[in-house]
Order: structure tokens, then C-alpha cells, then sequence
């Protein structure tokens, strides 16, 4: 790691402060292992390796930030890598990692430590569509399943068409002013950056996402995510 990130411009947070209560008991998640190597070190491998990127931070459990710094030291990245203490939600570790970007970073994405099988091609397709001037950029994949909704009571309402949904992966990519705006002014229960943006009206554009880019939630996630790396592994 160094701190030498002058002539950055793109810079990528890494929100990895979550417990991961639903993939069971043990370590917080972003460092469980897939394949013998924390999921942290392959979402942060995948950001720092697109050439667009020059800076890396991530925002990590405040009580295992000594553990992270020390993983985190050990690799190679090709960006500048380093580490502050994450919040209580995924909204305050995002703005925690804000505070104290060089200056010179015009452009920001926000990428879930729990994805980390997301593709650098991906990764480099969401910050290049913010330079070519989309003030907010998300990547999204078709959903699969037959989809309804359901009313207050639980009850079974209607099939809603997928044809016109889509789920929203990350890193989802902005530049600095509208990040940073949507982190001072809204506060509203949104589950990603994307949703804060865009409640400041600002429009948000959508580029193709991958399916190696989901998230590792539950157990059946660990098995999916270990046999993408085993395929990787013989390319
Ligand atoms: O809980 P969820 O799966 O939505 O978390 C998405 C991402 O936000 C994960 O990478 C998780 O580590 C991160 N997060 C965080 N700080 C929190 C809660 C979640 O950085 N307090």
C-alpha cells in the first residue's frame, strides 16, 4: 500500500463492514474465504486491475481494521490501496470512505466487498460510461424467475413482467460531486448509492452487468463462488 495517490481519478470504495449474519456464524464476511483467500482480497483485486482505477478504499468491520490493513498489505494491487473504519450501515461506511479522497478524484464507484467475482471488464464498462458523462451509472442483469408481488398481508398479488426488471449489481460508478451531495442530503432507507442519487433527481443510466457479479449472501452462494474461481483457475 502507499499513500503517494496524487494523480488519482477514479477511485473505487469498498463498503466491507457487513456482518454476513445470513451466510451463518464466523468472521464478518468480507473476510470469509473462498478457495482459501478472502472474498475482500478477490473484490479488491478485480477493482485495482482495471486500468481506469488508481485508488482503492475500503471501509472495513472497525473492530478487524488492524487484520484488514495487515491482508490488505501482503498483496500486490495495481491502484493504491488503503483503509478506514466502516459504520453501522452500508450507507455510513460508503460516506466514511468518501471523506478524505485526493482531491484530484473526479469519479467515484462503490463496489459491495460482497462481490467478489465481478469482472474488471465491468468493472472498467461502469467507469468509463461516468467519463463519457453519466453522472450516476449502474450494471444490471435480467432476472430469471417469475416474479410477484405481494400485498401488506402477505397475500399473493399479481405476476409483475419481468420483461421490463432488472436486478442492479455494482460497482455502481458517479462522479464525486453527485456522490458526495447524495451522501450529505439524503437520508432515506435506500439500499444502494443509486437510489440516494436519483432522489436528488438525478437521472441514472444503466450498462450491461455480469452474472459473475453476484452477491455472495447465502451458503449456496460460497459453493457457486468457489467453482467460478476453479474455472478461472484452468482458463
Ligand atoms: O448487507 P448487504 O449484503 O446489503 O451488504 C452489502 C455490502 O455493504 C457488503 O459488502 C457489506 O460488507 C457492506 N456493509 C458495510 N457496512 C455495514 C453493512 C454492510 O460496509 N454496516
Amino acid at each position: 500500500m502507499s499513500d503517494d495517490v496524487t494523480r488519482a481519478r477514479v477511485a473505487a470504495l469498498v463498503p466491507a463492514a457487513g456482518r454476513g449474519e445470513r451466510l451463518g456464524p464466523g468472521a464478518p464476511k468480507a473476510l470469509r474465504e473462498l478457495a482459501g483467500t478472502p472474498m475482500l482480497v478477490y473484490a479488491v483485486k478485480a477493482l485495482a486491475s482495471s486500468p481506469l482505477v488508481d485508488v482503492v478504499v475500503v471501509a472495513a468491520p472497525s473492530e478487524h481494521i488492524d487484520d484488514v490493513r495487515a491482508l490488505l498489505d501482503r498483496q500486490e494491487f495495481s491502484a493504491d490501496v488503503s483503509v478506514v473504519a466502516g459504520g453501522e450501515t452500508r450507507s455510513e461506511s460508503v460516506a466514511r470512505a468518501l471523506i478524505g479522497l485526493p482531491d484530484d478524484v473526479d469519479v467515484v464507484l462503490v463496489h459491495d466487498a460482497a462481490r467478489p467475482l465481478v469482472p474488471v471488464e465491468t468493472v472498467t464498462a461502469v467507469a468509463s460510461a461516468v467519463r463519457g458523462g453519466h453522472p450516476a451509472v449502474v450494471p444490471v442483469v435480467p432476472l430469471v424467475d417469475t416474479i410477484r408481488s405481494f400485498n401488506e398481508d402477505d397475500a399473493i398479488g399479481p405476476t409483475v413482467s419481468r420483461d421490463r426488471l432488472r436486478a442492479v449489481q455494482t460497482p455502481q460508478g458517479f462522479t464525486r460531486d453527485v456522490l458526495q451531495r447524495a451522501h450529505a442530503e439524503v437520508d432515506a432507507p435506500v439500499t444502494d448509492d443509486a437510489g440516494m442519487v436519483e432522489s436528488l433527481g438525478i437521472p441514472v443510466h444503466a450498462v450491461a452487468g455480469h452474472e459473475e457479479a453476484f452477491k455472495v449472501t447465502r451458503p449456496l452462494d460460497v459453493i457457486l463462488a468457489e467453482s467460478v474461481i476453479a474455472r478461472r483457475r484452468v482458463r
